[in-house]
C-alpha cells in the first residue's frame, strides 16, 4: 500500500499509453490528473447544498434508523464528496476513506482538515480491502462501482469487512437507459454550444480558448476508458445477494432531472465560465431541486429502469 499522503508524480506518456489496455493504471492516472479539479469540476462542496443532497440520497436507499452508524468505511471516495458530507449530517461518525488514487486519497484527508476533523485515508482497491474482517458497522460508496472490472469481487469484500448486521449503501451509480439518454443529451448540447460560441458576435465573450476545450475532449475519451458499466436496478439487486448479502434493496432517482442536470453541466465546461455567475449557478441548482421534486412523483407512474441513479442497500446476515 503507498503512503496516502505522497500523491503519484505526473503520468509519463508511457504510462498513458499503458493506461489504454489497463484498466486499473487508467483508474488511478485519471483520478490522479482529476484530483486537483474535481471539486470544481463537479460542482462539490461541503456546505449545507451538498450535505444534504448526501443526507438524502444515503436515506431514500437505506432509511434514517441507526445513525449515526459508527465505524464507516467508504469505497472510491474521491475527494470526500460522500462520506465528509454524511459525517457532517450525522449519518457517520468515525470515516475512514479508500480509493485507488493516492492523489484523491489527499484530497479527501486534506477536505476533512478543512472542515475541521480528521479521519483516516488508505490507498485501496475495493476489490482487495486492506482490513480485517468485521470492521465496520458501515460500508458506503457512491459513483464508484461503476469502475470496478468485478463488481461482485467487490461487494463481497464489503461483506467480509462489515460486522454481522452491518449494512451496505452504494449511491450515484448510472442505470443502463438514463445513462444513454444523459450522454445523448450531453453529446447535443456540446455539439450546440461550442458551434454557436463560435458565431461571430459571441466568439469573443462566450467562447472557451481552443486548449481547454481539447483538454475536455481528451478527459472525456479518457473517461470512456475508466467508465465500465451501467446497471439495471434488479440485475444489480441479483448481484449484491449472489455476493452473500441479505435484505438487498435498490432504488433509481432522477428522471428529468438528470435531463436537466446533463447538459447544464455540459453547456458549462462548453462556454466561458466568466459569463455565468451566481445567478446562473442558483438557477441551475433550483431548477435542478425543482424537477428532481417532480421526479418523486414521476417515479409512481414511470419504471425505474429510465431514471438516471440507481442505488443499492443490503445487510450482512447475522
Ligand atoms: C466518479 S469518482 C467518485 C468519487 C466520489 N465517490 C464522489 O462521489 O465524488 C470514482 C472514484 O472511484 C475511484 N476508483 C476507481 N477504481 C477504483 C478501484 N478499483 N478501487 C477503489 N477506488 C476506485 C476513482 O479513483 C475515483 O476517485
Amino acid at each position: 500500500m503507498s503512503d496516502a499522503t505522497t500523491p503519484r508524480p505526473p503520468a509519463s506518456a508511457e504510462d498513458v499509453e499503458r493506461a489504454w489496455n489497463d484498466t486499473k493504471l487508467a483508474q488511478v492516472l485519471y483520478h490522479d490528473w482529476e484530483a486537483q479539479t474535481y471539486d470544481d469540476k463537479w460542482s462539490i462542496s461541503f456546505d449545507e447544498r451538498c450535505v444534504s443532497y448526501a443526507r438524502d440520497r444515503f436515506a431514500a436507499a437505506a432509511g434514517t434508523g441507526g445513525w449515526p452508524y459508527e465505524r464507516a468505511l467508504e469505497i472510491g471516495a474521491g475527494t470526500g464528496f460522500f462520506s465528509l458530507n454524511l459525517r457532517q449530517a450525522g449519518v457517520l461518525d468515525d470515516v475512514t476513506v479508500t480509493d485507488i488514487s493516492p492523489g484523491m486519497v489527499e484530497a479527501a484527508r486534506r477536505n476533512a482538515r478543512g472542515l475541521g476533523f480528521e479521519i483516516a485515508g488508505e490507498v485501496a482497491d475495493a476489490e482487495r480491502l486492506p482490513f480485517d474482517d468485521e470492521t465496520f458497522d458501515v460500508v458506503v460508496g457512491h459513483a464508484v462501482i461503476h469502475h470496478l472490472p468485478d463488481v461482485e469481487q467487490a461487494f463481497r469484500e464489503m461483506l467480509r469487512v462489515l460486522r454481522p448486521g452491518g449494512r451496505v449503501v452504494i449511491c450515484g451509480e448510472p442505470t443502463k437507459y438514463g445513462d444513454k439518454i444523459a450522454r445523448a443529451l450531453s453529446r447535443a448540447t456540446w455539439w450546440t454550444a461550442t458551434r454557436a460560441t463560435r458565431l461571430p458576435g459571441l466568439r469573443g465573450s462566450w467562447a472557451r480558448p481552443q486548449e481547454e476545450l481539447d483538454e475536455s475532449s481528451r478527459a472525456a475519451a479518457l473517461e470512456s476508458v475508466v467508465d465500465l458499466h451501467t446497471f439495471d436496478p434488479g440485475a444489480l439487486t441479483a448481484l449484491v445477494t449472489r455476493a452473500g448479502f441479505t435484505h438487498v434493496r435498490s432504488v433509481t432517482e432522477e428522471l428529468t432531472a438528470a435531463w436537466f442536470g446533463w447538459p447544464v453541466r455540459t453547456f458549462e465546461h462548453a462556454v466561458n465560465p466568466d459569463r455565468l455567475g451566481w445567478g446562473w449557478a442558483m438557477f441551475a441548482y433550483k431548477s435542478w431541486l425543482r424537477l428532481s421534486a417532480a421526479d418523486r412523483v414521476l417515479a409512481k407512474v414511470v419504471p425505474g429502469e429510465l431514471f438516471y441513479n440507481v442505488s443499492v442497500t443490503a445487510v450482512r446476515p447475522s
